[in-house]
């Protein structure tokens, strides 16, 4: 039986981190073969290329190398790890997919969420996520969350472009609403683990 493939997105700081590690114990909980992956990363290759991208000494990065940095990484992951892992019967929740592309470099870096999504298109085999979680913080709270020194290259980004990624995002949701449940991550934690283990129950369960 072909598995599901489950993608978290959100701005940082949105707490999505959290809910991955309890979406691995409630799948584990219960029974499933699943495995949790992230990008940019989730193989050796990806790793590689993910130190390239947030490397704080790359300010020289131009946005299309990153946009197609970004692309190769998940190349790499759709090929090696989560269409084998699909075919195999998994459950494959992934932090991170193509939409952040489209959020961050198709809008936070102006390159045209269109033209991300073609570049992506050509590694990703046809695979569409079952199910994306999407973790909706207003960006006043995710920005003042993310005052910790010494964040990534990404992470380092002005207040401006992070409001740009989030804008992304509002244009994503209301255009590409396919599969999308918008969970409320402003609320309490157990409220949001309510809501998300609800989306996944109900995605699990669909054909
Ligand atoms: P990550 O370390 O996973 O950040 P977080 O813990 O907030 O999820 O990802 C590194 C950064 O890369 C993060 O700021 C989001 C950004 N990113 C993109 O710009 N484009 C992409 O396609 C992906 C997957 C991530």
């Amino acid at each position: 039986m072909r598995g599901k493939f489950i993608t978290l997105e959100g701005p940082d700081g949105s707490g999505k981190s959290t809910m991955l590690n309890l979406i691995g114990q409630y799948l584990k909980e219960n029974g499933y073969n699943y495995i949790i992956t992230r990008e940019p990363g989730g193989t050796k290759i990806g790793e590689k290329i993910r130190d390239i991208i947030i490397d704080r000494d790359h300010e020289k990065m131009g946005a299309e190398t990153e946009a197609l940095l970004f692309a190769a990484s998940r190349a790499q992951h759709v090929h090696e790890k989560i269409i084998p892992s699909i075919e195999e019967g998994k459950v494959v929740v992934c932090d991170r997919f193509l939409l952040s592309s489209l959020a961050y470099q198709g809008v936070g870096r102006g390159l045209g969420i269109e033209r991300v999504k073609m570049i992506n298109e050509f590694g990703l085999r046809g695979i569409i996520p079952d199910l994306i979680l999407f973790f909706h913080v207003d960006p006043e709270v995710t920005l003042l969350r993310k005052t910790k020194e010494g964040g990534d290259r990404l992470e380092e980004e002005g207040g401006a472009f992070h409001k740009q990624v989030y804008d992304g995002y509002m244009t994503l949701l209301r255009n590409y609403p396919e599969n999308i449940v918008i969970i409320d991550a402003s609320k309490p934690i157990e409220e949001v683990y309510a809501q998300t283990i609800n989306a996944l129950k109900v995605g699990l369960k669909s054909n």
